[in-house]
């Protein structure tokens, strides 16, 4: 018996049986080609996201946190580490317990004064004035405690911080001391503090305009309501008004 290609069942199953092995022999083949290819893969996706950890950790943090609000941790990498790291000029080195020992024996106090204001080859702030000054008391306490000290870093935000930086806080001391003039009791027909209908109908292009209209005056409604400090500050005032007004 044979089939439309001539070949006798025997030769079929020889067939049959050299398909299956190639098939299992080419399966093999590919999961290992998949299981590397993935191995590699992985290696990579590693590799990024270590590299995407670490960078907001050591650069990207120190530069994109506001000014004052730096650890000091990201002002000594920024800014003090160009010395500290190595000893340069004869600076104490970073995490040098027996270089430090005598500097931190001056005292907190001495040591952010000389930190603040320079000492010999130390220059003032580190050589970067627009550090604030908590921002490099940080940094002092940072490098002291990395030599054993047990100084307190200043918190980033604190009381201070935290109430300056605040919009809300903001916004209320600006409207206390200057808008409140007109706008607690509608002087020359401002909008009243409080009053939702007032407010709604000037809220109807959005914010964003109405802080643009308010910026450069209306009427009776001064440029920035007479208040001569940033627009940013402004707005939260404006923010201020609005979101007690609806
Ligand atoms: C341009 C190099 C340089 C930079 C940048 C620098 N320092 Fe220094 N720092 C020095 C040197 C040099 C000394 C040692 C001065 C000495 O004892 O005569 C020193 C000493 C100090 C001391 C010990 C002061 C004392 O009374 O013994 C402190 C604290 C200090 N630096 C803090 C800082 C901080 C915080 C920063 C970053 C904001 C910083 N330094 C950046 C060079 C530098
Ligand atoms: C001298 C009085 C006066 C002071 C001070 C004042 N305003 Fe006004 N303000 C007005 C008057 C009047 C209007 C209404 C103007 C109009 O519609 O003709 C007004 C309107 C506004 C509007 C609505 C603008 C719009 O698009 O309709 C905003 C927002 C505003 N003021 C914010 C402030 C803020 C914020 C301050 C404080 C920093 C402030 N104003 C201080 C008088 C004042």
């Amino acid at each position: 018996m044979s089939n439309e290609n001539g070949m006798a069942p025997g030769q079929i199953i020889k067939v049959l049986v050299g398909v299956v092995v190639f098939l299992v022999v080419a399966i093999w083949l590919l999961a290992k080609l998949a299981t590397s290819g993935f191995n590699v893969d992985a290696e990579v996706m590693t590799k990024e996201a270590v590299a995407a950890r670490l960078k907001p950790v050591g650069e990207s943090k120190a530069s994109d946190a506001p000014p004052g609000m730096r650890t000091g941790e990201q002002v000594y990498k920024a800014i003090c580490m160009s010395c500290h790291a190595t000893g340069l000029a004869g600076s104490p080195k970073f995490g040098d317990a027996a270089a430090w020992a005598p500097r931190v024996g001056k005292g907190w106090d001495m040591l952010v004064d000389h930190a603040l204001h320079g000492f010999n080859a130390m220059p003032a702030k580190g050589g970067s004035p627009d550090l604030s000054d908590d921002e490099v008391k940080r940094a002092v306490a940072y490098m002291g405690n990395a030599a054993g000290a047990k100084f307190t870093e200043p918190p980033v935000g604190g009381a201070e911080g935290a109430a300056a930086a605040d919009p809300a806080v903001v916004g209320k001391k600006i409207y206390d001391s200057v808008c409140m003039a007109c706008h607690a009791a509608g002087v020359a027909g401002a909008p009243k503090f409080g009053d939702k209908a007032a407010w709604a109908v000037r809220l109807k292009p959005g914010i964003d305009e109405v802080v643009k209209i308010a910026t450069k005056g209306l009427n009776a409604m001064p440029a920035k309501g007479g208040y001569t400090g940033s627009d940013a500050e402004f707005r939260a005032a404006v923010e201020y008004m609005v979101n007690n007004s609806k």
